[in-house]
């Protein structure tokens, strides 16, 4: 119930996180976000800032959508104005706050609109936020931006976001955060390769298990931007919105635009406490990947366009026997689709490939007792396609030319009613005809910046869209799953990610390239949700070779698969990644549901990964050798995140090949299984092997007190 008159402040709290906002004054002034705050709560309309010599005569306070009527010089939360320049500075009043202790709804009206911003706190720390905005008034309203932001205390100091390419994602960089604005603009039509996903400040030095983190992240697959914006008063901001281009929001008198999710999170226990909350967040969704993540044989590296009915019966023969449970078959068998310049667009099954369609091969998939996937790219079409040789004005783009290609490809206008109707019959007509594909690897494989519907910007119609046929489309084949892939990870997001069951993170095999892209993907997604392959032993994308025990070790924190042509594996290497697949197997319950650890400050050259059961029973820890150290000895591995009371069994999880070792002594250094309390693993850690650059080693973790 929206209360008569509007509320002093309103507190929530959640997961031990809270937020109080003041409105006493007529704004949604952000007081606290930060910890829970025990009782009795401040009256937050005494903690008023100073008004010193030469600025505004009233205290100017951080609010959810800043307004420059109220003095805020940073970005105001809400740009725009109506044709004759009018209401480009709103001044909003709050004028009723709808709330519980987990939920808030403020409104805030004048000047011809309403907004209503709404905050959720769950039982897991995570803080979502939106704004909707709605034209009041009697004419349009051209809106530039909206975005929600949240304060942080002056002590969040250090910036940690993550940029990144094709093969080479989720890269972090770290700076201080200084007075101006660091702003991190996703302009690709889609999520980005170098889209940040998290954007963390923390206090000085902050690490994955210590110091005071924030971080935010923005639920969408369209263009957008994460920024930290610290103004000459000294306050500092994180917010994160939607990029909308020019004219694409125009509101109608009566109208209204709604923000994507701002999703937030606090943790005083470092960055893995905020990805703990994340990863919690996550997992409580009724919609999340239950069933055990089965291990996954793509086709891709193996075969590329190459589909033969044989050679690819022979690759499900293998990959069944190695223990694998799910072969999708990748880009190459619809019309034309010989090489990658041809076809998009005519999802018909090739009869010169296929004569007999995909049946013969879901069969023998089915028959070796595993559930069969395909790849599809529904949103582009090539202009060499049967599609836009009919209908060449169903292409996204400006009027009256064609956008630069990319990959010779084009984007399908999906905001046209007609191409929706069609890609939607398409697909769904693909799932009818063969209910033996339980799984969709959906690609999405170029950046748009110039998407067009109609003559006019279509970047966010277009996200919308393509979010519509997913949701259509999962709701006539509920029981499909679906990965987002886009040319690796450039759409790895919250909005995404409510109608997919995994992103693929990158393009790349390279364990090497993996093992940061994985970390840096992780920070915001639980490994189940990260697709995770053993490529070849050359990585296709580098050239770098690596043992299987380093490929398939790094390939088990997250959501285990194969992208290699098994049938040309030596027996040793099938031996090995059988053993590993066991491994994955019966940890993989504990992998997908634990808690995600890293050690904080190692020698640069090395990386701890952990998964550690909530109930700090049993864990599984991966010690990776990432280059060559200017030490001699290695430093001991610590292993954070145990019970320090518990006495612990450390054990090796996969044998360790001693060609991977320079220890002479080998395997000495690890005189088979011991028991450490989780207090001397985390302080002391366990001595370790001279481990050659690009190794790693598994062990088993198990609470034997
Ligand atoms: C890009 C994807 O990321 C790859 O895994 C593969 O599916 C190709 N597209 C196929 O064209």
């Amino acid at each position: 119930m929206r209360d008569a008159m509007p509320a002093r402040q309103v507190y929530l709290e959640g997961g031990d996180s809270g937020i109080l906002l003041d409105v006493s004054d007529g704004d949604a002034v952000v007081a606290h976000w930060g910890s829970a705050l025990p009782a009795p709560l401040p009256d937050a309309s005494l903690l008023l800032p100073a008004v010193p010599h030469s600025m505004f005569d009233v205290p100017v306070r951080p609010s959810l959508v800043p307004q420059a009527a109220r003095g805020w010089r940073g970005r105001p939360g809400i740009r725009g104005a109506r044709d004759d320049g009018g209401s480009s500075s709103p001044l909003l009043v709050v004028d009723g706050v709808d709330a519980d202790t987990r939920r808030a709804v403020v409104h805030l009206s004048g000047d011809g609109l309403a907004l209503a911003i709404t905050l959720v706190i769950d039982e897991h720390g995570i803080l979502r936020a939106d704004a909707e905005l709605t034209n009041t008034g009697d004419d349009v309203y051209r809106l530039d931006a909206l975005e929600v932001a949240l304060p942080v205390p002056d002590r969040a100091a250090e910036i940690l976001d993550y940029a990144g390419r094709w093969a080479k994602e989720k890269q972090e960089q770290r700076h201080a955060v200084r007075f101006g604005t660091w702003t991190r603009e996703a302009r690709h039509g889609r999520t980005g390769h170098d889209a940040t996903g998290l954007l963390a400040v923390g206090t000085s030095g902050f690490g994955y298990g210590r110091g005071e983190v924030w971080g935010v992240h923005l639920g969408w697959s369209g263009d957008h931007e994460h920024r930290v914006e610290r103004i000459g008063s000294g306050t500092t901001l994180v917010a994160a919105g939607e990029l909308l281009h020019a004219g694409e929001v125009v509101l109608s008198p009566g109208e209204s635009h709604r923000t994507p999710t701002l999703y937030a999170a606090h943790s005083t226990a470092g960055l893995d406490g905020v990805s703990a909350r994340f990863h919690r967040h996550l997992r409580a969704r009724p919609g999340h990947p239950r069933s055990p993540r089965p291990v996954v044989l793509n086709t891709w590296e193996a075969v590329y366009f190459r589909h033969d009915l044989g050679e690819l019966s022979e690759l499900a023969e293998t990959a069944a026997e190695l223990g694998v449970e799910r072969f999708v078959l990748d880009d190459g068998w619809f019309l034309g689709r010989r090489r990658d310049t041809r076809g998009l667009g005519d999802w018909l099954v090739d009869p010169e490939v296929w004569p007999e369609g995909l049946g013969p091969l879901i069969e023998r998939v089915e028959a070796h007792g595993m559930r069969f996937g395909l790849w599809v790219e529904p949103e582009m079409v090539n202009e060499d396609s049967d599609v836009v040789r009919q209908h060449p004005d169903w292409v996204s783009g400006p009027a009256g030319r064609r956008s630069v290609e990319w990959r010779s490809q084009q984007v399908l206008d999906l905001v046209n009613p007609e191409a929706f109707a069609y890609i939607l019959g398409r697909l769904d007509d693909l799932l009818t005809e063969y209910p033996g594909i339980a799984f969709l690897k959906w690609d999405q494989n170029r950046d748009q910046t110039e998407l067009a519907s109609g003559g006019r910007s279509s970047t966010r119609a277009q996200t919308l869209a393509a979010y519509r046929l997913f949701d259509e489309l999962r709701s006539r084949h509920p029981g499909v799953e679906i990965e987002s892939c886009s040319s690796g990870g450039a759409r790895v997001d919250l909005g995404i990610l409510q109608r997919t069951d995994r992103v693929w993170a990158s393009d790349t095999n390279d364990a090497l390239e993996r093992q940061l892209i994985q970390r840096g993907t992780q920070v915001l997604l639980p490994p189940e949700l990260v697709g995770a392959h053993v490529g070849p032993p050359t990585a296709h994308t580098t050239g770098r070779t690596h043992d299987l025990s380093f490929r398939a070790i790094t390939a088990l924190i997250g959501h285990f698969g194969v992208e290699w042509d098994v049938r040309t594996a030596s027996d040793r290497d099938r031996a090995e990644l059988a053993a590993a697949i066991r491994f994955y197997k019966d940890h993989r319950e504990l992998l997908h549901s634990g808690r995600l650890v890293h050690a904080d400050d190692l020698d640069p050259s090395v990386s701890v990964t952990g998964v550690v059961a909530d109930d700090g029973s049993e864990a599984v820890f991966v010690w990776a050798v990432l280059a060559a150290s200017p030490a001699e000895v290695p430093a001991p591995m610590t292993l954070p995140g145990l019970d320090p009371e518990r006495l612990y069994r450390v054990q090796l999880g996969l044998e360790v090949d001693a060609r991977s070792t320079q220890d002479r002594r080998h395997p000495s250094w690890f005189p088979g299984p011991v028991d450490l309390t989780g207090a001397a693993l985390a302080d002391i850690g366990l001595p370790m092997p001279a481990l050659r650059p690009e190794h790693a080693i598994v062990f088993e973790v198990t609470a034997v007190s």
